[in-house]
C-alpha cells in the first residue's frame, strides 16, 4: 500500500495508460481522481471521475475546484491525456493540429499549474508528464504530435525550477508504444517498424510503465526532478 493517505490525480483515466495508472495508484491505497472528457464507469471506493475538458482554461479550474472542496488537497499528479492525429503536415487538418497543442500542451499547463497551487499548502507534491518516443524519433505524419510531447518535457523542466522551493518535483516519462485506443488509430505495420527500430525492439508493458512512475512519485525521488525517461533505449 505504497501510497496509503495519497491523493493521485490521473489525467486521462477512463481509458488506456491512464486506466491501468488509476487502477495502480487505487490498488495500492491512493484516492484517485480521473479528468476525462466524458462520463468514467468505473465505480469503486476511493475512484473519483471528473469531467473536464483540458483545453478549456474555465473546464480545468472547475475540476479543481471540486477537488478543492472534496479532498482539500493533490499530492500526485499524472499528466496522461493527450490526443493523436497522425498526418503529413501539409494535409493536417488545422483543428486536428490546434487539438493536440490544446489537449497535450495547454492541458498539461493547466493542471501543473493548478495542482502546485494546491500542492504548495502541503509542501510537497509529485507532478509526472507522460511523454513518448515520438519526441525523440520524431516520426514523419507526427509534427505536431512529436513537438507538444517534446514540449511537455520542457513544461516540466521550467516548473521544476519554479516549484522546487515548494518541495515538488517534476519530470517526464517518454513511452514506446503500448497497446491503446490511441495505439489503434495507427496502421499496426507503422507501429511494428517503429518498435523493431527500438534498441529493444518490443512493445511496452504497463509494468514497465509503472515502474518509471513509482519512481519519479517515491517519497527517496525528493531530488529527482527536471529529468525525462525514455523507455526501450529510446534517448
Ligand atoms: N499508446 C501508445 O502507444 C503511446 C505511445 C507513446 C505515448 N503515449 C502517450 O500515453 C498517454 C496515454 O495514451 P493512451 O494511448 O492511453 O491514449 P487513449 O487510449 O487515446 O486515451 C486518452 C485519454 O485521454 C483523455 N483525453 C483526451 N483528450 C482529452 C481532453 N481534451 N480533455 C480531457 N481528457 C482527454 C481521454 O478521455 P475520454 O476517455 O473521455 O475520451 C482518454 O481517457 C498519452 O499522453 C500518449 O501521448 C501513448
Amino acid at each position: 500500500m505504497r501510497y496509503s493517505g495519497k491523493i493521485v490525480l490521473v489525467t486521462g483515466a477512463r481509458r488506456g495508460v491512464g486506466r491501468l495508472l488509476a487502477e495502480h495508484f487505487l490498488r495500492e491505497g491512493a484516492q484517485v481522481i480521473g479528468f476525462s472528457r466524458h462520463a468514467d464507469d468505473l465505480s469503486v471506493k476511493g475512484y473519483t471521475p471528473i469531467a473536464v475538458e483540458l483545453g478549456d482554461a474555465e473546464s480545468v479550474v472547475r475540476g479543481f475546484n471540486q477537488v478543492r472542496k472534496t479532498f482539500g488537497r493533490v499530492d500526485i499528479v499524472v499528466n496522461n491525456a493527450a490526443v493523436l492525429t497522425s498526418q503529413y503536415s501539409m494535409i493536417m487538418p488545422p483543428a486536428a493540429a490546434l487539438g493536440m497543442l490544446e489537449t497535450n500542451l495547454f492541458g498539461t499547463f493547466m493542471v501543473s499549474r493548478e495542482a502546485a497551487k494546491l500542492m504548495r499548502k502541503g509542501k510537497w507534491g509529485r507532478i509526472i508528464n507522460i511523454g513518448s518516443m515520438a519526441a525523440s524519433l520524431e516520426p514523419i505524419g507526427d509534427s505536431i504530435y512529436a513537438a507538444t510531447k517534446a514540449a511537455v518535457a520542457t513544461l516540466a523542466n521550467v516548473m521544476a525550477k519554479e516549484f522546487a522551493p515548494l518541495n515538488i518535483t517534476c519530470n517526464t516519462l517518454g513511452i514506446t508504444a503500448i497497446e491503446t485506443d490511441m495505439l489503434g488509430q495507427l496502421p499496426r505495420d507503422k507501429v511494428d517498424a517503429v518498435v523493431a527500430g527500438l534498441p529493444m525492439p518490443r512493445y511496452a508493458t504497463a509494468d514497465d510503465i509503472l515502474n518509471v512512475v513509482d519512481f519519479f512519485a517515491s517519497e527517496r525521488s525528493s531530488y529527482v526532478t527536471a529529468q525525462t525517461v525514455f523507455l526501450g533505449g529510446v534517448n
